[in-house]
């Protein structure tokens, strides 16, 4: 009787197993684009991109000037705000609605700026 219980339960492990494996291999996949992300900092731009600018909710929030940052910084950055670690609450909130891949496609748009490029990328 013992030895059926184990046997039934091996294909349970094993199928956990290799969806672990499918979740982790599919994180590691994630490649972003900048030109991709240039699509997606439109609701960015509006703080982000003004020199000096200070976000004055809740309190005065000096804006970090994200041109020229390291891709993979900005993406942690956000998942951080997501998953509550950052506690801003505009950015919270705004990288609520952000999938891992517009993460990573903002990160590469920032990182191909400099900290002077044009305000507007859409342009
Ligand atoms: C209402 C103004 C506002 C908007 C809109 C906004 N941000 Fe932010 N962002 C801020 C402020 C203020 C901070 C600094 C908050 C802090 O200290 O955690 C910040 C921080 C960040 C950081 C962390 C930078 C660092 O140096 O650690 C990243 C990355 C970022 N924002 C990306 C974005 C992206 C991408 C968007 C658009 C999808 C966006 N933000 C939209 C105000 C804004």
């Amino acid at each position: 009787m013992i030895s059926m219980k184990k046997i039934s339960i091996l294909p349970h492990l094993l199928l956990t197993a290799s969806l672990a494996f499918a979740g982790l291999a599919q994180a590691n996949e994630v490649k972003g684009n900048a030109a991709a992300g240039n699509a997606k900092v439109w609701l960015c731009v509006g703080c982000h991109s003004i020199p000096e600018y200070r976000a004055d909710y809740p309190l005065v929030y000096r804006v970090p000037m994200l041109g020229g940052q390291n891709a993979a910084y900005i993406a942690a950055s956000l998942a951080a705000y997501k998953k509550g670690e950052r506690k801003h609450p505009t950015m919270r909130a705004i990288s609520a609605s952000l999938s891992d891949q517009d993460m990573a496609d903002i990160g590469e748009y920032y990182a191909a700026q400099t900290a002077s490029s044009p305000n507007n990328p859409l342009k």
